[in-house]
């Protein structure tokens, strides 16, 4: 959007103020359901879009409103055909969504959590970069979240764990969007094996993709949303094993742990550039990967106090929470996900 709020002046006052009614009392007070709100904010036209036809605008509520803060909001875009469409039907306006403008990558999800991630997101209106190791899992999986929401997703595949990779990444954000605003650093492998025999190979990889993938990955978007600022939100994904002890996941569940940590510990670092960093846990969730054991279901459903293993709509869920606008004064915090297991913790061997 650089240097396109000057676009606006060249819009004739009486049609600036025309939209912005049709605007309010159509969509966005539906919306939020507080049209009293709106009648004392303040609504600026931001930028105008000429190749997409598209409006972006800002409001400013009343310093003393019930919501207690005098903030800005950028608005969801609106299309003139849109506009045009609810000046006469009074309809609400579908593309107010909460992911509108924002540009999020989301390592690994190529399937499982990360692709259901993604589809949130882009269905929610956000850009999306797809990031896996696997480049065939990452074209089909863009591919098809780009079918089903009508919203382009970039295909970017690559190893998370490699920190040269990740910077290339984010640079190529960077250069096709001009911001990065969400990061989900999903990426991780789980190498079971017992302690006494476990080798330094499988540590070094579990340490390398879990951990340091996380780590500078976050490094590198914080330092872009530091540049940028415009704020940001970071998210790790632990596991329930972080927590409670599991046989054979001693190296797993110390760098799940390891990355809870870090996410409070960022708070100091990265709270004054009003990046938010925070963690998801999931416990058992059902994925192309866990369904591999064709007695996941039955073996999870009779340990949980829910009575069912998490679906991947459940992590995705919470997650969205978390990079959403309404989490903003969230940070160094993790949320467990998983059914009331850690509660009691039953073993499932
Ligand atoms: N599924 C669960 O029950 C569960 C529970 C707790 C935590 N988690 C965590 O959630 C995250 C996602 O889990 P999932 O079960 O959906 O994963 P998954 O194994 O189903 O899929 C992970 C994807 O990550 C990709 N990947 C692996 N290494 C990569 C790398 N270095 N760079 C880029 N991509 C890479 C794989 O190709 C795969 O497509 C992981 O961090 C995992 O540890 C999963």
């Amino acid at each position: 959007m650089a240097g396109s709020t000057s676009t606006s002046l060249f819009l004739p006052l009486t049609f600036r103020l025309n939209f912005a009614i049709v605007y309010i009392f159509s969509g966005f007070s539906n919306w939020c359901n507080v049209p009293t709100f709106f009648s004392e904010s303040t609504i600026e036209f931001k930028e105008i879009n000429t190749k997409n036809k598209q409006f972006f605008l800002a409001l400013t509520p009343p310093s003393e409103s019930s919501y207690g803060y005098c903030r800005k909001y950028d608005l969801p875009p609106v299309t003139t055909k849109t506009a045009i469409l609810f000046s006469i039907f009074g309809k609400t306006i579908t593309d107010c969504m909460p992911f509108t403008q924002k540009t999020a990558i989301v390592t690994g999800a190529g399937q499982g959590i990360g692709f259901e991630i993604c589809k949130r997101l882009s269905a929610e209106g956000a850009q999306v970069v797809l990031n896996d190791i696997d480049p065939d899992l990452t074209h089909r999986a863009a591919a098809l979240i780009t079918a089903e929401t009508g919203n382009e997703c970039l295909a970017l595949a690559g190893d998370a764990s490699d920190v040269d990779c990740i910077q290339k990444m984010v640079s190529r954000i960077v250069q096709q969007y001009g911001k990065l605003d969400i990061v989900i650093a999903n990426a991780g492998i789980t190498l079971f094996g017992d302690f006494l025999a476990y080798t330094p190979e499988a540590f070094q990889r579990v340490m390398q993709v879990n951990l340091a993938g996380s780590f500078f990955l976050a490094q590198a978007a914080a330092q872009q949303m530091k540049e940028q600022k415009t704020g940001g939100t970071i998210l790790f994904t632990s596991s329930v094993t972080g927590h409670q002890a599991h046989k054979q996941l001693a190296a797993y569940s110390m760098s799940k742990a390891a990355l809870e940590m870090l996410a409070k510990n960022l708070v100091i670092e990265l709270s004054p550039f009003q990046i938010t960093v925070n963690a998801i846990a999931p416990g058992a969730t059902l994925t192309e990967r866990t369904l591999d054991d064709p007695g996941y279901t039955a073996t999870w459903s009779a340990l949980t106090p829910m009575g069912r293993p998490a679906t991947v709509a459940d992590i995705a869920e919470a997650a969205l929470f978390l990079v959403s606008d309404k989490a903003r004064q969230i940070t160094g915090q993790t949320l467990i996900v998983d059914g009331g297991w850690t509660s009691i913790s039953p073993s499932p061997f």
